[in-house]
């Protein structure tokens, strides 16, 4: 793993974006893989404007959404699909055969879950891996405690992922459960990129970083990826004891 710290959010954005427009230019066919939430919100802005300013080939990649609240529609602001479709599909200009997110108002989960899988699996696994960090260490909503060789899955969210998550509605919502790809195919992503910012991150990053690496905190799982980067910003590393400038 690789730790990469910078000066503030926009920096960390910046940088997290040309790492991510840099893949595609390598990989054109490459299969992304997309969290959504604050991390990774500017970076794909950056990523989206920059690929429509240089007029960057992207129609032979395939988009990936991580995870989705089930119950929750499509065209809810909250909804990791409004995000991603805002922030990045819809200004990239991707077409809706090129991307697949799970569908949170489906009455078969376990349909789902395969159809996930199988996509990840017919491209050979995931080339890049954006994600975020949640208060609880989770990634995607691989909560602490998820088997290590999990697929695409059901989760049952806990108590700090609800509370966390009421920031993305504008209204009360239901949160309980969520979908998400598993922890095997996250950590078999060919290059693993995670981001984190801001002051209530750093003893988040500190478990990640300096903690045995282990399910119980499933971000710290990026320290035996051998292409793992972890980007994070002056006030998230903070708590770190070797400070990385
Ligand atoms: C959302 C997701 C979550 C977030 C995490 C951090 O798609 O995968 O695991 O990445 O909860 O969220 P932010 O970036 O809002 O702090």
């Amino acid at each position: 793993m690789e730790l990469r710290v910078f000066e503030k959010y926009p920096d960390l954005s910046i940088g997290a974006a040309a790492m991510m427009i840099n893949y595609i230019e390598r990989k054109p066919d490459a299969l992304l893989c997309f969290a959504t939430g604050d991390s990774p919100k500017l970076a794909y802005q950056l990523v989206a404007e920059t690929i429509k300013r240089e007029g960057t080939d992207i129609s032979k990649c395939f988009f990936i959404g991580l995870d989705e609240w089930l119950g929750i529609s499509p065209d809810n602001t909250g909804s990791c699909h409004y995000f991603l479709q805002q922030y990045l599909f819809g200004p990239m200009g991707v077409e809706s055969s090129q991307s697949c997110l799970f569908d949170a108002m489906t009455t078969n989960e376990e349909e789902e879950c395969k159809k996930m899988n199988k996509i990840i699996a017919e491209r050979g696994g995931i080339d890049l891996m954006v994600a975020g960090i949640g208060m609880n260490g989770h990634i995607g909503f691989n909560e602490p405690g998820t088997d290590i060789n999990s697929m695409a899955h059901v989760a049952r969210l806990d108590e700090i992922t609800q509370e966390v998550g009421k920031k993305y509605f504008t209204e009360e919502v239901a949160i309980s459960k969520g979908i998400t790809v598993g922890l095997k195919q996250v950590l078999q992503a060919k290059t693993l990129l995670m981001m984190a910012s801001g002051k209530k991150k750093a003893p988040v990053i500190k478990r990640a970083v300096e903690e045995k690496t282990g399910t119980h905190w499933p971000a710290s799982l990026i320290q035996q990826h051998a292409n793992g980067v972890l980007m994070i910003d002056t006030e998230a590393a903070s708590e770190l004891v070797t400070q990385f400038r």
